[in-house]
C-alpha cells in the first residue's frame, strides 16, 4: 500500500477536493483498493465520500486510529475511516503525541495488504495529526492557491520548525517524497496569471511536470462543476453536464500524472522508476 497525504498549512486551497477526486479516480479508473482516512475534524473528505455511496464507512474514525490500536477494517474496494470532532483535541495532549503517531503507523502497516493506496486528508493547522500522517506516508501532495498569502505560507510548509517537510523527512521519515505543489482553483485573471509565473519561477523544481514543455505542469482550474461535485458527492466524470465534462477533461491529465507517481509507474521528477 502506498500512502499519500494531502497537506498545506492553509485552509480552502482544495486539499479535500483533491483527496476526494483522487480517491474515486484510484478506484474507478485504476481499479485499485483505496483506504480513505479523514484526519480533519471538519470532515470535508468524509462528506462527499459518504454521499457518493461508493465507500464502505468503517466502524472506526480517524480519532480512533490515532488514539487506540485498530488492526482490522471491512473488506471493500473503498473504505472510509471518517472524520471525528474530537480530532481537534489531540494536539492538546502532548504527552500522548508519540503514541498517537505510533498507533497510526501500526494501523497503516496492518492495512498494507488489504489496500493498494491510502489517501489521507489533513487539517490546515499544523499539528500532531499532520505530523503523524507525514511520519508514516510515502508521498505528500500540496494543493496551493495562487494568492500572495498562500505563497508566503509555502515557506512554512517546507521549512516549518516542527512540521516542515524538510524536518519530517530528515528526522521522522526519510522515505517521504514530495510529489509537488499542485496549483489549484486556478483562475485566468491577470493577477493569477502573474502569480502563476512568479510561483513557477520561485518553485519550479517543486511543480509536477506533465510533459517536457516548459510550463506544462499539473494544476486544477477553478470550476464551479468541481465544487458542485464535491458538495453533491458526485463523481465529476459521471456528471451529465457540459461544464462537468469540460472540467474533467481539463483536470484528468493532472490526476493521471499524480496517480502514476503514487503507483510508482514514474518517479516524481518524470523519469521512469527503477
Ligand atoms: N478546482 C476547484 N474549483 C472550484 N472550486 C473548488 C476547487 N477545489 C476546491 N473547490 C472548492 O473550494 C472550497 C475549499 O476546498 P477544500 O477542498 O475544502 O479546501 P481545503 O480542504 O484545502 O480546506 C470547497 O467549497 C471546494 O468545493
Ligand atoms: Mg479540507
Amino acid at each position: 500500500m502506498k500512502t499519500l497525504v494531502l497537506a498545506n498549512h492553509k485552509g480552502g486551497v482544495g486539499k479535500s477536493a483533491v483527496a476526494t477526486l483522487l480517491a474515486h479516480y484510484f478506484v474507478v479508473s485504476r481499479k485499485l483498493r483505496v483506504l480513505a482516512i479523514d484526519l480533519d475534524h471538519q470532515g470535508n473528505f468524509s462528506k462527499p465520500l459518504r454521499k457518493s455511496g461508493r465507500a464502505e464507512v468503517a466502524p472506526v474514525t480517524g480519532h480512533e486510529v490515532m488514539t487506540s490500536a485498530v488492526s482490522s477494517l471491512p473488506m471493500a474496494s473503498m473504505v472510509l475511516v471518517p472524520s471525528h470532532r474530537d480530532l481537534i483535541g489531540l494536539e492538546r495532549q502532548p504527552a500522548m503525541h508519540t503514541p498517537f503517531a505510533r498507533n497510526l503507523r501500526a494501523f497503516l502497516a496492518a492495512m498494507d495488504h488489504q489496500f493498494d493506496v491510502c489517501v489521507i486528508d489533513t487539517n490546515p493547522n499544523p499539528d500532531i495529526r499532520l505530523i503523524a500522517a507525514l511520519a508514516s506516508a510515502d508521498f505528500v501532495l500540496s494543493p496551493v492557491e495562487l494568492a500572495q498569502e498562500a505563497l508566503d505560507g509555502l515557506a512554512a510548509l517546507l521549512n516549518h520548525e516542527r512540521v516542515g517537510l524538510r524536518k519530517i523527512k530528515a528526522v521522522l521519515n526519510p522515505k517521504l517524497r514530495l510529489i509537488g505543489l499542485l496549483p489549484s482553483k486556478v483562475e485566468a485573471t491577470p493577477f493569477q496569471r502573474a502569480n502563476f509565473v512568479q510561483v513557477l519561477q520561485q518553485y519550479r523544481s517543486l511543480m509536477i511536470p506533465l510533459s517536457d514543455r516548459v510550463g506544462d505542469i499539473a494544476s486544477l482550474p477553478k470550476r464551479t462543476a468541481i465544487a458542485e461535485a464535491q458538495a453533491d458527492g458526485a463523481l465529476l466524470w459521471e456528471v451529465r453536464k457540459t461544464a462537468a465534462r469540460d472540467a474533467w477533461k481539463e483536470i484528468e491529465p493532472s490526476l493521471a500524472r499524480i496517480a502514476d507517481i503514487v503507483t510508482s509507474k514514474e518517479s516524481p521528477n518524470g523519469q521512469a522508476a527503477a
